[in-house]
């Protein structure tokens, strides 16, 4: 969602500013807009429509030494020129830009700013218009800023530049990713390090409620109420390589081949040299007093969450929930008398979830996050941290780090199993490697796929994923993927429930994908599948080898049934990026969609 980047230096940064932009394009956006100021003044270009639109008007004489750049995913408002940041105030002295939600912006609009002729729909723009009312009553910009910020409820992460003060760039965060980025001579903001990693690996981290003053060489961090917040640096991890698509067309389709490398990461990783699970004492004790866990999770993390609860109750003998995070929020369940919450979620900064893991803190219940991010505000909210070592996952639609979560969740169910001398009958480690061989045969042969794809997918309008157990979660996810990138109508089904309704909608040619991995209700899906045949589906039967049966359209290879998620997700992922490639659909980028999930 929304990114930000802010330079201040001695260099020309437009480049800068357009390049983090490019690299923000991930989070998903519809318009995006850079302001900075140069010896001739302050300039500021937006437009709708991608980072390339916005090159093209951005004028070549134009060389900023302090800017900001934005990207919009519109909330308050439609994707427009108009309301593309930077926004500015009715003189045009201040300029900024905002990632977040303020919720109080209409009553501050009508008690504060009446007078003042808005030219957005956004929420937004009542920010720089405050700093301009309160700096025109008397107030310095600085102290003008922070009370602006202490009017707004709402998330925020805020860069602000002044027309009549090129030596200063302002920056604030609330509930909204953003960190500062040090370097020799410049300093930088931004929501996501990537996107100025080719300039630096020195960041600061901020606080909720933290105001920034940066100038070209020194940064100030403050609290609402200006009272200097003390901060050590601390050096990325991250590789400028690890972003890059190398000789890929498209992110998604390195980020599924990375999978079989990302599970033996994950070996490496979570296992010490004498063959034994790494697991912070931590976790361990939380996992031990929990009575019931409560996972919540939004989209492809709440199918792994699916997934995950199976191996907590069936390994680790915990009664687990899984929970929508956006329900949740709102409908607090009974909660069991020790919960455990953990928290999923690919990047750490998905909203809906945030807002769970601050309620669930204010009643004192212990959380845990899986997450990718390890810096992310989940992470470093949450009382522990799993990480999912995946690497970086640039495209919307989320791959490896569904079956890195799958991963990380069975071996959290196998350490708590061993820690309470429960029998298992399998060594992790050793099925995951043989996963990963497994993965390396599927993603070698993707081209079937894609032929599956134009065979059962090239004219159709939708589209059943059906499956029982562990094959009906797979198929959920099967079934998001293919929705999201291709726009094809689809949706999962537990095999069995078919009939209660649903099989209403098979007609003549109707796409129908059969998950059969699971051999104990092998015989029942097979059922489900006639049905829907006899009904005129077309049908596509993704088998293991040892339940496959003739016209069978894909076999894969057996594993540890209960880890066979790991494995049948991948024709699914692949189904997905093909059907969405055969209709010239934006792979990587799917309309309307945002990577990272930061309003509610
Ligand atoms: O970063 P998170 O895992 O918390 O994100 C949750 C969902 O927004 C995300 O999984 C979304 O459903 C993906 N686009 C699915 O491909």
């Amino acid at each position: 969602m929304c990114g930000i980047v802010g330079y201040i230096g001695q260099s020309d940064c437009k480049e800068i500013l357009l390049h983090g932009l490019e690299k923000l394009e991930y989070r998903g956006y519809d318009s995006a807009g850079i302001a900075g100021i140069d010896h001739t003044g302050l300039h500021i270009s937006k437009e709708k429509g991608r980072i390339a639109d916005l090159r093209q008007i951005v004028v070549d004489s134009f060389h900023p030494f302090i800017g900001i750049g934005h990207t919009r995913w519109a909330t308050h408002g439609a994707p427009s020129k108009k309301n593309a940041h930077p926004h500015q105030s009715s003189s045009k002295r201040f300029t900024l830009v905002h990632n977040g939600v303020i919720e109080n912006y209409d009553l501050i609009k009508h008690s504060n700013l009446d007078h003042i002729h808005f030219i957005s729909d956004t929420d937004t723009e009542v920010i720089v218009q405050l700093v301009e009312k309160y700096v025109e009553q008397g107030m310095y910009v600085e102290e003008a800023f922070r009370h602006s910020l202490k009017r707004l409820h709402g998330s925020y992460a805020i860069g602000l530049i002044d027309a009549q003060d090129s030596d200063t760039l302002y920056a604030a965060k609330n509930r909204s990713p953003l960190l500062v980025g040090l370097g020799d001579g410049f300093n930088v903001i931004t929501s996501d390090a990537i996107a100025v990693l080719q300039i630096t690996n020195q960041f600061l981290e901020l606080k909720d409620q933290e105001v920034v003053i940066l100038k070209k060489d020194r940064v100030i961090i403050t609290d609402l109420y200006g009272e200097i917040q003390e901060r050590k640096p601390f050096t990325t991890q991250l590789d400028p390589s690890d972003i890059d698509k190398g000789t890929y067309p498209h992110y998604m389709l390195k980020e599924i081949d990375e999978q079989p490398m990302v599970l033996r990461k994950i070996v490496q990783r979570y296992q010490d040299e004498n063959g034994q699970l790494i697991i912070d004492r931590e976790i361990r004790e939380a996992m031990q007093k929990a009575d019931r866990i409560y996972m919540i999770a939004c989209g492809t993390s709440y199918h792994a969450g699916l997934v995950g609860k199976d191996y907590l109750e069936k390994f680790s003998g915990i009664p687990t929930e899984v929970h929508i995070a956006s329900e949740f929020s709102y409908n607090l369940p009974l909660l069991s008398q020790n919960p455990l919450f953990i928290l999923i979620s690919q990047s750490g900064e998905t909203a809906d979830s945030r807002s769970v893991l601050v309620k669930v803190k204010e009643k004192g219940y212990p959380t845990l996050a899986i997450t990718n991010v390890p810096d992310s505000t989940l992470s470093r909210e949450s009382d522990c941290t799993l990480l999912l070592h995946a690497g970086p996952e640039i495209a919307v639609a989320s791959t490896k780090a569904y079956t890195a979560q799958i991963a990380v969740l069975a071996l959290l169910a196998v350490d708590t199993a061993i820690q309470k001398g429960l029998p298992l009958d399998f060594d992790i480690f050793s099925e995951f490697g043989k996963i990963a061989t497994v993965m390396d045969g599927l993603i070698h042969n993707k081209e079937i796929i894609a032929k599956i794809a134009l065979n059962y997918l090239q004219h159709t309008r939708n589209c059943f994923f059906i499956g029982r157990g562990l094959d009906y979660y797979v198929g959920l996810e099967g079934a998001l993927k293919l929705k999201e990138i291709s726009y094809i109508q689809c949706e999962g089904f537990a095999g069995g429930e078919l009939k209660h309704g649903t099989i209403a909608l098979i007609e003549e040619k109707t796409p129908v994908i059969v998950l059969v991995t699971q051999e104990s209700v092998n015989l029942n899906i097979r059922g489900n599948a006639k049905e829907v045949a006899a009904r005129g589906a077309h049908v596509c039967v993704i088998a293991t080898e040892n339940l496959t049966m003739d016209g069978d359209a894909y076999v894969l290879p057996k594993v540890y049934e209960p880890l066979s998620p790991l494995v049948s997700v991948i024709p699914l992922q692949l189904l997905a990026y093909y059907a969405a490639l055969q209709r010239g659909c934006d792979v990587d980028k799917p309309r309307n969609l945002a990577k990272s999930v930061t309003v509610e």
